[in-house]
């Protein structure tokens, strides 16, 4: 979860690396630092703390212009939060300087036999040993691209690593193992970088590189290997994000941006998803509709908010495939022994799809010869490039680390799969497809409606800015929308909030009610069965015992009037897909709660935007 930027070409290295480094600061923002080569010499400064930081000690001590250069921002996993321990880490000669995201295993060796090697480590990190390793290849006369083949062959873990040799040819040098590394191809001058984000105001033709390969960018030409120094298959691709999609847009925060963008981006990730006769056709996903026939269990994986889609999509995909669907947290399913084989398939979800708990989890599955699919927002990702197939979603880049349209277009996306398999497997009938695929259509408008209203949820978080205990009740699709809404204020306005099936309540956590204790209740629309009912019982259940209570119901819902302190109005739709549209003011309930509370909304305490450690 680092960002990382390389750049050689005309313009100042400096300027294009530390602009990139601030479109990827969700990335990791416990410290950040740039290197660049002028004149056969390096020059690197690295702070401490989020690229302000950084921005005033290289106001108080300048780097030169040149144009070949590398950055880093930084989520701590080995080693504090230091300015010493900040990337670039530079070799014992100054001569080489890296940067890294991921996690070398087998640093702890490397950094003993650099010690009989007379070189001391001076950070507490894993990456400075491969700035010590790449040197000791390029000081024997070795050219910085078969120096890092060379070291790649001895690493044990995740990396990407970027490097510059200051006295070798005007090149940068990267690798990458089950790390994110994007290349950007520019008109005499290239870019690599984790996510596109960091170039595409420079360019939008990229260049997607896959497990275990070198890369190598110069002014003109970009090579790429494996680690053996055999040419290696590239897919480029071009990227259909802005500058602007990558800002904020005049919001005060890129969650609330986020928020605001979910109708587009459910629109766009319901887009071209059928033939010409109304079939639908999902052409990522590279599985036949022979082998998908023959599935007879689905395992969604997935780690936090993408679990919570997971949860809502097995309900809809039991329903309309009736194939089992579990869901299971990522960070437990290989750890169980999980029952999976050549008939099961494996659903990860992953906005970043850099989640190392999912990713980790995929391998297993795949180990055990299961199909994998995974549902990603990240063009280019480590989780969809080692999938069987994947269905993108289009919500454009997320920067905030809450995750919004993510949810949604996850959900949205799951839909889509179960669709497309009812259509495979014959569980549905063309209309009956169509029909549904006709309500998804309308969503997006559904969600502006609600866009719309809020409001009365902004006040709302004005009067529970000194709660310290929150609950969220839901019952079917509602229960994942109700952990979502806790997820939420946990991780924004850093409160005590929990989600619960609504007819667990009488179970135990009733005992929790009291007068005045906030309980936000999502009801499901009339019309199914005992549903409604049953979770009008639970609000009834808990107004009776004091609870100050939020409801969220279809607007024209008047049995709930009586037990509603406070009602925020949902536009009806069918039960399955209500999801797309509760969830939104939860979203900005959280987000307005946290604002009130001076909050960083969009890089919370402790957390980042992809936690690529197990
Ligand atoms: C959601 O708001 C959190 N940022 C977190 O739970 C996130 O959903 C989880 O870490 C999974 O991330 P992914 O979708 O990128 O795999």
């Amino acid at each position: 979860m680092c960002g990382i930027v390389g750049y050689v070409g005309p313009r100042s290295a400096l300027g294009v690396v530390v602009e990139g480094l601030r479109r990827l600061e969700y990335r990791g923002y416990d410290s950040a630092g740039v290197a660049v080569v002028s004149d056969g010499e390096l020059h690197a400064r690295k702070k401490a703390g989020k690229i302000a930081n950084l921005d005033a000690e290289l106001a108080a001590h300048p780097l030169p212009a040149d144009g070949l250069g590398l950055g880093h921002t930084r989520w701590a996993t080995h080693g504090g939060p230091t300015d010493t321990n900040a990337h670039p880490h530079v070799s014992y000669d100054g001569r080489v300087a890296v940067v890294h995201n991921g996690i070398i295993e087998n640093f702890a060796a490397l950094r003993t036999e650099l010690g009989e090697d007379g070189i001391t480590c001076v950070s507490e990190t894993d990456t400075e040993v491969v700035a010590h390793l790449l040197a000791q290849q390029v000081a024997a006369g070795v050219d910085l691209a078969d120096a890092m083949r060379l070291v790649c062959r001895r690493l044990q873990g995740a990396f990407t690593l970027v490097a510059v040799d200051a006295q070798g040819p005007r090149q940068v040098v990267a690798a990458r193992r089950n790390s994110p590394l994007v290349v950007g191809v520019g008109e005499g001058e290239n870019f690599l970088a984790s996510d596109v984000a960091a170039f595409i105001e420079h360019t939008r033709d990229a260049i997607e590189l896959g497990q275990d390969q070198v890369v190598v960018i110069t002014d003109s030409d970009v090579t790429v290997t494996d680690f053996d120094g055999a040419p290696a298959p590239v897919r480029p691709f071009h990227v259909d994000w802005d500058l602007s999609a990558a800002e904020k847009g005049g919001f005060d925060w890129f969650m609330r941006k986020e928020i605001y963008e979910q109708p587009k981006a459910v629109a766009d990730t319901l887009l071209g998803r059928h033939d010409e006769n109304g079939r639908l056709t999902l052409d990522e996903v590279r599985i036949s509709e022979e082998e998908l026939r023959r599935i007879d269990k689905i395992i969604i994986i997935a780690c936090g908010t993408a679990s919570y889609a997971g949860l809502v999509a097995k309900y809809a995909i039991e329903h309309w495939t009736r194939i089992p669907c579990e869901v299971e947290l990522a960070s437990e399913f290989r750890y169980r022994d999980p029952i999976v084989g050549p008939t099961t398939l494996v659903v990860a979800i992953s906005q970043s799809g850099e989640t190392a708990d999912t990713l980790m989890a995929i391998r297993h599955a795949r180990e055990q010869h299961a199909r994998v699919l995974a549902v990603c927002n990240t063009n280019g990702a480590t989780i969809p490039r080692e999938s069987d197939a994947v269905i993108y979603t289009h919500a454009g880049p997320e920067i905030s680390v809450a995750s919004t349209k993510g949810f949604t277009t996850q959900i949205v996306a799951c839909y889509l799969l179960g669709l497309y398999l009812a259509q495979v497997r014959g569980t549905k009938f063309g209309d009956e497809i169509a029909a549904l695929m006709g309500e998804l259509a309308t969503m997006p408008d559904a969600i502006a409606r609600v866009l719309e209203g809020m409001d009365p949820v902004l006040k709302l978080a004005a009067d529970f800015a000194e709660e310290r205990v929150v609950l969220f009740l839901g019952r079917h699709v509602g229960y994942p929308v109700a952990l979502e809404g806790a997820l939420k204020l946990k991780e924004l306005a850093y409160i005590h909030a929990e989600g619960f099936a609504a007819g667990e309540l009488k179970h135990g956590p009733i005992a929790l009610i009291e007068d005045g204790l906030p309980v936000f209740v999502v009801i499901p629309p009339r019309g199914r069965d005992m549903l409604h009912d049953k979770v009008l019982s639970n609000l009834q259940e808990v107004r009776a015992r004091g609870a100050r209570t939020v409801v969220l119901a279809e607007a024209d819902d008047h049995e709930v009037l009586p037990y509603a302190d406070v009602l925020v109005p949902l536009p009806q739709v069918s039960t399955l897909l209500q999801p797309l549209v509760a969830t939104v003011p939860l979203q900005m309930f959280a987000c307005e709660l946290a604002t009130l509370k001076g909050h960083d909304v969009d890089q919370p305490r402790n957390l980042a935007k992809s936690v690529t450690v197990e």
